[in-house]
């Protein structure tokens, strides 16, 4: 099977600078969506149709594996399809719009079983629907599918119609290119309609026939609000799955998983977690509300409580993160290793059942195992050349609260770090390191009656 998919058109309801095709829907371009589909349903070649926004959009795609085709002008879906050098394309042909995000592979799967089975040149995909607005209405007589009129070319009575057409078609190839060369743009839009295609196949005598699918494969993204509505309906078809797949959700309609996102079984999802992109969610996980997660991936067993943000993170099992922490790129918190609030880290090793329980700021550091990190700990990993230096904490290092570490440096295993210090050299192994004001006491300091001796000052002036 072949696939022409349309996509040139500029989405001009959706008043957004960016190709209507590339909005993101639920986290994924809708076009990708799209893609997935018909690749999911065993197409070999598919062909993109670009025009508006052509460069994006060719990034987004191209790497998918499809062709993409330029239409110069956008003269109509007629016209799209001839961009598309359906010349060279043998066997059935599938057309379908870039801005269906909601059609998945089983859909198409039953599409192309029925044209098999109706022995048809050409079906058009239909559905019915409750108010057929801007739709083209499917025309029958006798039953029989006879044309496709477009909403804004069809008289008061064809307008009642409710099934409409989806702009998912299915043709041979012969059909195809018999037929598509006689559109012609004789309508209010001066557009050459494909729709017309139906009524040229019909009275050519070849036979063509409507096949009937679900509201959702119609549903087309023209709008923002269309673009929310779709959102949430692919969050709500993910959330169903994880829950087949027996995760817990407090929550499902206030719960956003994305497409690529995996989540073991066992695992509760609180209401507001956000699991994005590439994010890998192990079993018997823990994520309290209003976590973040992009492209992080969490072992079994993990913690997330309220309110933390990680990107591009790993969080081995057992671990416990939150609330209110921040891992940034690049970020490994090791096995049963503890990191408490308002904790940031950034391109850090943090070693099995380490610590940094309060308050803490890690960047460019490699810690140990067994670690203890007091409260109020910072790594000053940028220096004033604007370059970023390295910490290194060795194994069961305790490092007393309000310290802080002037990178480059190295702390050897089982060193202690006194309170309130600036560590600026390297420390030896088991050694005790102190880097602070030594106390002073000064006995009997303050004045017996400090009224008193205010008084004596005010009479002395
Ligand atoms: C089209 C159908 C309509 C159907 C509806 C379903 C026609 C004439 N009408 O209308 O019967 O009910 O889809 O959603 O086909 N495109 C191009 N190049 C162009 C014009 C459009 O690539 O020159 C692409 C668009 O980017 C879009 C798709 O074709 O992905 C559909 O075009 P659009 O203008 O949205 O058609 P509708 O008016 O929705
Ligand atoms: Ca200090």
């Amino acid at each position: 099977m072949s696939v022409i998919i349309l996509a040139a058109g500029k989405g001009t309801r959706m008043k957004s600078p960016l190709p209507k095709v590339l909005h993101p829907v639920a986290g994924t371009p809708i076009i990708k969506k799209v893609i997935d589909a018909v690749k999911g349903a065993g197409a070999t070649e598919i062909r993109v149709v670009v025009g508006h926004g052509e460069a994006l959009v060719r990034k987004v795609v191209e790497p998918m594996g499809v062709v993409c085709f330029p239409q110069t002008n956008q003269w109509g879906t007629g016209d799209a399809v001839k961009a598309a050098d359906p010349g060279s394309l043998k066997g059935d042909v599938l057309i379908l719009a870039g801005d269906h995000p909601l059609i998945e592979p089983s859909d198409i799967e039953g599409i192309l079983k029925e044209f098999k089975a109706r022995r048809c040149d050409l079906a058009v995909v239909s559905t019915v629907v409750k108010d057929a607005g801007k739709f083209g209405r499917i025309v029958r007589s006798g039953g029989q599918l006879r044309a496709i009129v477009e909403a804004a070319d069809a008289s008061a009575e064809t307008l009642k119609i409710r099934e409409i057409n989806t702009g998912i078609y299915v043709m041979t190839a012969d059909t195809l290119n018999d037929y598509l060369p006689r559109i012609q743009n004789h309508n209010s839009k001066k557009e050459y309609y494909l729709t017309d295609i139906v009524s040229i196949t019909q009275e050519a005598g070849d036979k063509i026939d409507a096949i009937t699918v679900r509201q959702s494969v119609g549903f087309g993204v023209n709008t923002q609000e269309e673009l929310a509505r779709a959102t949430r309906k692919l969050f709500l078809r993910k959330a169903r799955q994880l829950m087949e797949d027996g995760v817990l959700m407090i929550d499902p309609k206030t719960t956003y998983v994305e497409d690529e996102v995996t989540v073991g079984s066992g695992t509760v999802l609180y209401p507001g977690v956000y699991l994005r992109g590439r994010t890998k969610v192990g079993g018997y996980c823990m994520l309290e509300p209003g976590c973040y997660l992009a492209h992080t991936q969490l072992e079994d067993g993990v913690h997330v409580k309220a309110y933390s943000y990680f990107e591009n993170t790993v969080v081995r099992a057992k671990a416990t993160v939150g609330p209110f922490s921040r891992l940034r790129p690049e970020t490994e918190i090791g096995p049963e290793a503890h990191v408490g609030n308002f904790v940031e880290m950034k391109k850090v090793k943090f070693g099995a059942r380490s610590k940094a329980g309060h308050l803490t700021y890690l960047g460019d550091a490699i810690v140990g195992e067994d670690v203890n990190i007091g409260c109020g700990t910072i790594t000053c990993n940028y220096a004033v050349d604007k370059k970023k230096y390295r910490t290194v904490i060795g194994d069961r290092v305790f490092v007393g609260s309000d310290t802080q570490f002037v990178a480059p440096i190295e702390i050897g295993s089982d060193a202690v770090i006194g309170s309130g210090s600036t560590i600026t050299k390297d420390v030896p192994a088991k050694a005790l390191a102190v880097a602070r004001g030594k106390q002073i006491i000064k006995e009997n300091w303050t004045p017996k009656n400090p009224d008193a001796s205010k008084d004596e000052e005010a009479g002395k002036a």
